[in-house]
């Protein structure tokens, strides 16, 4: 028997990374999929490798025409949702007084209120013991040399998972937040740092990280399961860390 067996759920950015660990796991676990991302080509060779029991659906969190065509794939085609794992999410780093008003729009724009409209245009979808989390990030309690608006959208969404455990308790709905460290993800190339930074960022992660080593897709969809299921039936406005000690000491 799953874990997920019979539930309905939604990972936005499930195309790559720790969006799609957490699919593979998930449909292992019994659950049908919708996967999201704005790269059609992603999806498909994720649906491939995933094969049955995720359908994929194309669109940008930013865009709230986009967030409710996605409510309406799901209510159409299963009529309620019990899991959504908040997930798609991106950055463009750069040092306080290079910030641009572009930039600070795409990374607010993407993490913090297309994260927020996510689950505003999802959660009527959702019955007593629904389950939603939010990825946050480490860097939602750090500060870090280029990083201040990422960091900012992440404690953002950390809050926010506090104010929809008040309001969403007593419908039974359960909201946590999960924080990553340093997951293995083309994350960093998407951002446009160079290689070299990126080897740079490795060797320090990693020497910070008590565990000794970078964190994996599937290190997070264990925990994003955790979440999503009975097992954690009594836990809701927590940010669960998962970053192999970083942050702790
Ligand atoms: N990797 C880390 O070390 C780390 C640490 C802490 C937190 N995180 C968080 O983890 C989450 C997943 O990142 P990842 O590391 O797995 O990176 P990833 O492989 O780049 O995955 C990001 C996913 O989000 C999708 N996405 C990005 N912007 C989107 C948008 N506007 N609308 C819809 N989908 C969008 C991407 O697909 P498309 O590009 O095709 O849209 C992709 O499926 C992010 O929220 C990130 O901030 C990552």
């Amino acid at each position: 028997m799953g874990k997920l067996d019979g539930k309905i759920a939604v990972i936005t950015g499930g195309s790559t990374g720790m969006g799609l660990a957490t699919a593979k796991l998930f449909v292992l676990e019994g659950a049908q999929v919708v996967i999201t991302g704005r790269d059609q080509g992603a999806l498909d060779v994720a649906v491939r490798d995933i094969g049955k029991g995720v359908q994929p659906f194309c669109g940008d969190i930013s865009k709230l025409a986009d967030l409710d065509a996605l409510r309406a794939f799901v209510e159409h085609r299963y009529g309620r949702l019990d899991v959504l794992f908040a997930n798609a999410g991106g950055a463009k780093p750069g040092m306080f007084e290079d910030v641009s008003d572009e930039d600070f729009d795409f990374t607010v724009g993407t993490n913090f209120k297309g994260t927020f409209f996510s689950v505003q245009r999802l959660i009527s979808l959702m019955s007593t013991g629904g389950s939603i989390i939010l990825n946050t990030s480490i860097q939602g309690v750090r500060g870090t040399a280029g990083l201040s608006v990422y960091s900012a959208t992440k404690a953002a969404l950390r809050s926010l998972a506090r104010s929809l455990t008040a309001e969403y308790g007593s419908r039974g709905i359960r909201i946590n937040a999960m924080a990553p460290g340093y997951i293995d993800t083309d994350i960093m190339r998407k951002t446009g740092l160079s290689e070299e930074m990126i080897r740079e960022m490795n060797v320090q992660a990693i020497d910070h990280t008590p565990l000794g080593r970078k964190g994996t897709g599937h290190d997070i969809a264990k925990t994003v399961l955790f979440l999503a299921s009975d097992d954690s039936e009594f836990i809701t406005g927590v940010e669960l860390t998962v970053d192999g000690g970083w942050a702790q000491v």
